[in-house]
């Protein structure tokens, strides 16, 4: 794919299209008062498992991911977010934690994950962890300790233990389901073998659910937060935020198959109960607390998967969570009206309340925009070389403009495509195997990231027979990050100078939004000062909204044309882009 270079330092951008400096036309409260970075932030998920292997022992680990941060501070993002890292059994790759206060020994160890905030720190880069408040590790202490003990004991009030239904109790409590698939309860067995009690588990049988009716259960987090605040950490990313909390009877859900089906939180009982919002005040306070102490804005970003944009709202109320990731964004279709409708709805709803809408494309969970974006007509291309390739690199140019705080998770900087074709047995994810292998939705997303050379490793292990967790395909050779920063035409740099053009330009990261006249597969729209973002969702090539050079664009638009999947900003007097 030939693409137009893009100017890699926005000084230079365009002669025509001069870069206003950030603080030109700020509003005087802001100069007085500068917003809380995590406002308008764009930070990189690293997949801690995928990123870049220090030990050879083919899984990434913490001094891997500091050695990748001047990589990190390169791309121009403001902080990263670090996927679970604590000792785990990994039967769903630490989202299973077995002791929240330390780091597993296959990821390194605290003195280690010290380090990496201080060079963070030193880089200017925020460091936000990843908690896991509604479940734990079957192999937790906790857990443990409630399997040795009697029914009804303080031990068992930790978790969500009940009797079965029956006239031996051989059936579940309830009719709920797992996220992962199968039912939501495992029945315990005695030490002399007498099936017991069962226990709750909304995602695998390793993960039982926390009680969070039990004051025990919120103290021991806010200790949790308090140990990684003391170690410096400037957020935390919330597992499952909307979960915690349970009806209080446990009553059957009118649709026991709704969450296995959609794999999202829609059992209401299960789901989204409104004493979870107490949690996330306490939370805040926490935060807040320690910002008082060393003048540090700390971000809660919470893993919030509701049915509505309304619903979502609550969750960054003032005193709750600072973000909450917007994933309507993540599953609109390429379609100018979906994107169009879930921006409007964000922007109406989210923003609405005072805190910023914090848009998301990809993560560890999904597959990746190059092959989602891809049209079904056959030319999807593994590498990204068909349809996919541009189209994601559009919608990132699309969502980089959006008023409000990004993430990007690794590897969409280099364009990387799903990996479809992982075998069988390579496959760790649960959701394939607690679905009887129908669901292979995670595994391909988290290949380790490709850094050099030709062939696999890639650079993302040493030492002699080291071989990544998950295989790497061949096509993997032409999205190493070397190849990538040697190319101007990169995703890499598409990202890279998005980036810098947001740190430069005023009010690109908050700020109004206004939508311009366009053609139906078309969205034009300006941004403060007058930076305008088009995107040609359609097939064949419209008209530029603007005249001139863009200042970026995500593919080659020459003679005043937006070709089709391309987008591109143009920096220009509103005045002048209306007609
Ligand atoms: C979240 C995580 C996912 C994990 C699940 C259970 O959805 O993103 O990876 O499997 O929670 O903790």
């Amino acid at each position: 794919m030939t693409v137009a270079a893009v100017p890699s330092d926005p000084a230079t951008a365009s002669p025509q299209a001069p870069v206003i400096p950030r603080q030109r036309s700020a509003p005087a409260a802001e100069l007085h008062q500068p917003q809380p970075w995590w406002r308008d932030a764009v930070i990189y998920q690293v997949y801690v498992r995928s990123f870049l292997d220090s030990t050879g022992d083919g899984i990434g680990d913490l001094a891997g991911v500091r050695a990748g941060l001047p990589y990190l501070r390169r791309l121009g993002v403001d902080g990263l977010w670090l996927s679970p890292f604590y000792p785990s059994p990994q039967h769903d790759h630490g989202y299973d934690v077995a002791d929240y206060c330390d780091v597993d020994p296959v990821y390194g160890d605290l003195d280690e994950f010290d380090r990496l905030v201080r060079d963070a720190h030193r880089l200017g880069l925020k460091v936000v962890v990843d908690i896991v408040p509604n479940h734990c590790s079957s192999a937790h202490p906790w857990f443990r300790e409630a399997l040795a003990a009697a029914p009804g004991s303080p031990a068992r009030a930790r978790f969500h233990f009940a009797d079965g239904r029956g006239e031996h109790g051989e059936l579940p409590p309830n009719n709920w389901r797992a996220m992962f698939g199968g039912p939501a309860w495992t029945r315990t067995t005695g030490p002399d073998g007498t099936p017991g009690q069962w226990y709750l588990h909304m995602f695998t049988p390793e993960q039982p659910d926390l009680n969070w009716r039990n004051p025990e259960t919120g103290r021991a987090f806010e200790r949790i937060l308090s140990f990684w605040l003391e170690r410096g950490v400037d957020g935390f990313r919330i597992d499952v935020a909307a979960g915690l909390f349970k009806h209080p009877d446990l009553p059957d859900s009118p649709d026991p198959y709704a969450d296995e089906r959609t794999r999202d939180s829609v059992n209401p009982l299960a789901w989204n109960q409104p004493e979870v919002h107490e949690v996330w005040r306490s939370w805040r306070r926490l935060c807040e607390e320690a910002t008082a102490r060393d003048g540090r804005e700390r971000l809660l970003v919470g893993e919030v998967s509701v049915p509505t944009a309304a619903e979502h709202a609550a969750y960054v109320r003032p005193d709750e969570l600072h973000q909450a990731f917007f994933f309507d964004l993540l599953a609109a279709p390429w379609e100018a009206a979906a994107f169009r409708g879930v921006i409007d709805e964000a922007l109406r709803d989210i923003a609405g309340t005072g805190s910023t809408v914090t848009w998301v494309l990809n993560n560890h969970d999904q597959v990746r925009t190059v092959t989602r974006y891809a049209s079904p007509s056959g030319d999807a291309d593994p590498s990204g070389a068909g349809t996919g390739g541009p189209r994601a690199r559009a919608a990132a140019l699309l969502m980089l403009a959006l008023p409000g705080a990004a993430y990007v998770y690794q590897g969409e900087e280099l364009g990387l495509a799903e990996v479809l074709d992982l075998p069988d047995e390579v496959l760790t994810d649960p959701v394939f195997h607690r679905t009887g292998s129908r669901l292979r939705v995670r595994d391909g997303c988290r290949v380790p990231l490709p850094w050099s050379g030709h062939v696999s490793p890639f650079g993302f292990t040493t030492g002699g027979d080291a071989r990544p967790w998950l295989p790497q395909p061949d096509w993997f050779a032409a999205h190493t990050t070397e190849r990538a920063l040697a190319d101007v035409g990169s995703f890499w740099h598409l990202y890279r100078d998005a980036l810098q053009l947001r740190r430069s330009l005023p009010h690109l990261g908050e700020g109004s939004l206004r939508w311009l006249d366009s053609p139906p597969d078309v969205l034009a729209f300006v941004r403060g000062d007058g930076l305008v973002c088009a995107v040609n969702f359609g097939d064949g090539p419209v008209p530029a909204p603007v005249a001139g050079p863009p200042l970026l664009s995500s593919g080659p638009c020459a003679d005043g044309t937006l070709p089709a999947g391309t987008a591109a900003w143009w920096s220009c007097d509103p005045s002048g882009v209306l007609d």
